[in-house]
């Protein structure tokens, strides 16, 4: 166990001391604008096996590769298809990840393997800070231990991985909440493999066809193989069992009030007020984005109501929705009753 180095973000020397630890090998939480990364340089298989060790991840996860400019893309893949070109214009920076044929400097760690890469440019400034600083691309998780729910805050990375990493960055709380959308450009069609902050609608807007993978949505069948490894983990479980509830608002009060024994309530403000079991509240009914920035806390906190059950109720799949409604079901184990 080493004492993990606690930096601020709205500190210049504090990036730069991040950068200086990155350059020599070691691991620094830093915030991005979706979730906070586990960062290490991407160049460097060793470093990136030490991400694998510290979150305890399986190693047939590929991690994301995060640059600051653009022009580091065309290092780091094969080719650049006119379809990123269109992507990079319109998302990046931002909460967009895509997957292209790697090019031979990527380690095998990065890539678990796979012939491809997942390259993102952040938006947040912090992060764009470190990798500028570092003078490396950096491949990053989200820092989180691996399945539990990602981490929107300093403290979070601290809980999960304080004293297994050199240092975290603290740039505030993140503003999407939820992981990037990734998005593969090595298919025909490109293909949706992970619902984030640009949607579906968006990309179909500037590509035409976009396939929505059936690991969105769907438990993968038994021996079937991810397109994108990770979608096949239970991930973001809370302690609690977390039953999804799909109905109208009332069926859903009347549903939980009913079912009060050893049980609470994941809800959107104002549902609480009319529920008879502890409640966690997750943003407003018709407000996608503040269910996407407040889930993965939601998530956390549901551990401290000391129930066995949590009903969930289920969010709307349109937008960023398909996000939320993407990382509630695995939180549930695809356990989703209709009402
Ligand atoms: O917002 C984010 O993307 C955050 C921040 C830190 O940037 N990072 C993040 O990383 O969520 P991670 O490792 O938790 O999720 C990466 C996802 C996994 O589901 C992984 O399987 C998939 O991207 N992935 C990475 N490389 C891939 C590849 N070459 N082919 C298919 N899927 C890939
Ligand atoms: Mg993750």
């Amino acid at each position: 166990m080493k004492e993990t180095i606690q930096l601020s973000a709205s500190r210049p020397e504090d990036v730069r001391a991040a950068a200086r630890i990155l350059r020599e090998g070691g691991l620094v939480g830093i915030p991005t604008e979706t979730v906070y990364g586990l960062a290490a340089n991407a160049l460097d298989g060793a470093a990136c096996a030490r991400i694998f060790a510290a979150k305890g991840r399986p190693a047939d996860n590929p991690l994301i590769v995060h640059i600051s400019d653009i022009k580091q893309l065309y290092t780091l893949v094969r080719t650049v298809p006119k379809e990123a070109e269109i992507l990079a214009s319109l998302y990046w920076p931002g909460p967009l990840t895509m997957i292209l044929p790697k090019a031979d400097c990527i380690p095998d760690e990065v890539c678990a393997g796979l012939d491809t890469v997942a390259v993102r440019f952040p938006s947040h400034p912090a992060a764009q800070a470190v990798i500028r600083e570092s003078g490396l691309p950096l491949a990053a998780p989200s820092a989180n231990t691996s399945g539990r729910p990602s981490p929107t805050t300093a403290q979070h990375v601290l809980h999960d991985l304080g004293g297994r990493i050199d240092a975290v960055l603290d740039g505030g709380p993140c503003d999407v909440g939820l992981e990037s959308t990734v998005v593969t450009l090595a298919t025909n069609p490109p293909r949706l493999l992970r619902p984030g902050g640009v949607t579906l609608e968006q990309l179909r807007a500037a590509l035409g066809e976009v396939v929505l993978d059936p690991a969105v949505l769907n438990p993968l069948a038994a021996g079937e193989k991810a397109a994108s490894p990770g979608m096949k983990y239970k991930h973001y479980a809370p302690k609690a069992n977390v039953v999804i509830l799909d109905g109208p608002r009332g069926a859903y009060l009347d549903y939980v009030n009913a079912h009060r024994e050893n049980a609470g309530a994941l809800c959107y403000a104002g549902d609480e007020k009319e529920l008879r079991v502890p409640c966690v509240c997750c943003g407003g009914e018709e407000n996608s984005s503040a269910q996407a920035h407040e889930l993965f806390d939601a998530l956390r906190r549901l551990d401290d109501l000391g129930v066995s059950t949590v009903y969930a109720r289920c969010p709307d799949k349109n937008g960023v929705g398909l996000a939320v409604y993407n990382r509630l079901i695995r939180a549930a184990g695809f356990e989703v009753l209709k009402l």
